[in-house]
């Protein structure tokens, strides 16, 4: 790994996020500099980054002392049937964006990259310039002619003009990110600075992938990883210089850049289909090893936990006496199930909010307070701005993340990850089951450190959570019923899910996968909560879905929700039953019955999901919709 300048990593500070938040978008970008045809790497990469965001796609090239730019509204395909039209000329050195839009609507004149008057700086961007408009105006009087709507393109006049002073497109970087307010990734690269491209980031992603006589930058490892495993996490508020021989990293100050080099262990066909129609598809079949990866390394021969990668000291873990889960969507789902476990196997209090809620209530933390933040991005800004609340609140943070080198972790006091691999479809699956993995691995493990689990129940529910793995794939081979009665409910206008216990979450993460995906009316309810009111949508032939807890155990669940089929049944529903093997008092009231496996209690939910997952898919697909990139959506919600 030949580079300039590496310094040892430090731990970010919490930095300073009084500037407030706002909107800042999901957008794909990359950056190439090397031996290499830079637009052959850079749309390679941005196939890899498309699901990122895909309102618009754009390219530039720097050649024979020139630049060349090609940007078009929608796909990357329309991208690539432009450059085949109008092919640019041949560079090692170029810059990429797809674009989820903000300011301006998807159109060509607002699609990345955005270049000056003279053509000669070309700019891709994620986030939001929040002063863009008095930039704009600042620009305007000096005579520059702002052709499109977006905050970004001030950004490419005020580059050219630092650069004409500065004579260094690295040192023109640094002041213009000393005007701008509001979280940005900005990439650059100027005609009269060939073989460079220049980074910044603030509260966006950005990584390095550093290569042998070639560097890359990205939002996400995925856009280089067929080129280099070897990558650079940036802090906040820093710049990057990519030459081939090297990369050099400061701050917004000049000075050298504290950074953390880390290496990728997951390879490029990972990232791809392999055979499958749709990621979706290739992710759900995926859940059994992601399981089993992400309980490997954690139990030791004994069946005892070793979570040493969790860097809270167990004398602080004991002296914790309330414990709050943050994240959105499907995360909160899972968090939503980790608090059942917690306080059933810790007796520790265990409040999930929602991310976005977190810090407006002024909840109350203080030092022996653990917050747990879940996400599978790690860029989830709802999310991290609550961690960040919570760590200034004097509370320590344990991230559950899939992202290696993510914000979230990096801001975190530690982070067990999940070993899904990367998730590209927007409809989150197996990071689901893994982040209930690792939640039941924390939650034993606080047992554990604390003495409210013993030795041998902890060894017997680890033994039980490590048959899961096995059963999931027993799920996955029957599914073929699931799909053809999802086939034949293509044309309903709604879903209802049902359930009780940990079957609530797993009813409301059902709901959320087939809105998402389906764009249909699905909604989850607590089963107790019908004759609260929901019992009035029932109507003939409504379909709904009905999570059955195992009748072994806590058979008053079971009994009750048994009771709720037979109510929701009298009144026309057509019942969807979600049951154990074995469990026949379901049988009589169920229009369908879907088996799974028997497991412990508070370990259904990574059983009963799969048929959910499985059932939006297909309906989805009966529908015609786009599968991994589901309208109006995109993956990484780096958006307050
Ligand atoms: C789930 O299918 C959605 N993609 C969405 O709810 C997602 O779970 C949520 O945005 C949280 O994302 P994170 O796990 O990356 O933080």
């Amino acid at each position: 790994m030949s580079q300039r300048h590496r310094a040892s990593w430090a731990r970010v500070p919490v930095p300073d996020c009084s500037a407030g938040r706002k909107l800042t978008p999901m957008c794909g970008i990359v950056g190439y500099v090397g031996g290499q045809n830079a637009l052959d790497v850079v749309i390679a990469g941005l196939k890899r980054l498309e699901y990122r965001g895909y309102d618009s796609a754009g390219v530039a090239v720097l050649a024979d002392g020139s630049l060349a730019a090609a940007k078009k509204a929608g796909k990357l395909a329309n991208l690539e049937k432009e450059l085949a039209d109008r092919p640019l000329p041949t560079g090692t050195t170029g810059i990429g964006h797809t674009r989820w839009a903000t300011h301006g609507a998807p159109n060509d004149a607002n699609a990345h990259p955005h270049l000056d008057n003279a053509g000669r700086v070309a700019v891709v961007h994620n986030g939001i310039i929040e002063n863009f408009a008095e930039l704009r105006s600042e620009l305007t009087d000096r005579g520059h002619e702002l052709l499109s709507e977006t905050d970004t393109e001030v950004v490419s006049h005020l580059l050219a003009e630092a650069y004409s002073s500065a004579g260094d497109l690295a040192e023109a970087m640094r002041q213009v990110c000393r005007r701008l307010e509001g979280a940005f990734t900005l990439v650059a690269v100027d005609a009269d600075a060939p073989d460079v491209v220049v980074g910044a980031r603030r509260n966006s992603p950005l990584v390095v992938g550093v290569g042998d006589g070639e560097n890359f930058l990205a939002s996400d490892v995925a856009a280089f990883i067929a080129h280099t495993r070897d990558a650079i996490e940036l802090g906040q508020d820093q710049v990057v210089e990519l030459r081939r021989e090297g990369v050099t990293v400061t701050g917004f100050d000049g000075e050298l850049g504290d950074v953390r080099e880390y290496h990728i262990d997951w390879d490029a066909s990972a990232a791809e289909k392999a055979g499958y129609d749709y990621f979706m598809l290739k992710e759900i079949a995926e859940q059994p090893k992601a399981v089993a990866d992400t309980l490997l390394g954690r139990i030791d021969a004994n069946g005892r936990l070793v979570l040493d990668e969790v860097r809270i000291p167990a004398y602080v873990l004991r002296e914790i006496d309330k414990i709050v889960i943050v994240a959105c969507g499907t995360a909160f789902h899972a968090g939503m199930i980790a608090k059942y476990a917690i306080e059933h196997w810790t007796r520790v209090p265990c409040e999930i909010e929602l991310a976005s809620e977190f810090r407006y209530r002024d909840p109350i933390l203080d030092p022996r307070t653990l917050v747990i933040a879940i996400s599978q991005s790690g860029e989830t800004m709802d999310t991290l701005m609550a961690l960040r609340h919570a760590r200034e609140q004097g509370s320590r943070v344990l991230a559950i993340c899939n992202t290696n080198g993510s914000t979230i972790p990096r801001e975190s006091d530690a982070v067990l990850y999940t070993h899904a691999g990367p998730e590209v479809a927007v409809a989150s699956t197996k990071a689901f089951l893994t982040q209930l993995v690792a939640c039941y691995l924390v939650a034993l493990y606080l047992g554990q450190v604390r003495g409210t689990k013993w030795g041998d129940e902890i060894v017997s529910l680890v033994r039980e959570l490590s048959d899961i793995a096995k059963q999931v794939e027993q799920v996955l081979g029957t599914m073929e019923p699931v799909r053809e009665l999802a086939r034949s409910l293509k044309d309903k206008n709604t879903v209802l899910f049902l359930g009780r216990h940990v079957g609530y979450p797993v009813a409301l993460e059902g709901a959320l996968k087939l809105k998402e995906l389906a764009y249909m009316h699905a909604e989850g309810f607590a089963a107790g909560e019908l004759k609260h009111g929901p019992i009035a949508l029932i109507e003939d032939d409504l379909p709904v879905v009905v999570v059955v807890p195992s009748p072994r155990g806590r058979s008053v669940l079971h009994d009750k929700i048994v009771s709720n089929i037979q109510e929701i049944r009298a009144r026309g529903a057509r019942t969807i039953v979600i049951a154990e093997e074995g469990d026949e008092a379901v049988a009589p009231y169920a229009d369908h019955l879907i088996r799974i496996p028997a497991t412990p209690t508070l370990l259904q939910p990574l059983v009963a999901t799969v048929p959910l997952q499985v059932f939006a898919c297909e309906l989805a697909t009966a529908r015609g919709n786009e599968v991994d990139q589901p309208r109006n959506l995109a993956k990484s919600v780096t958006v307050e």
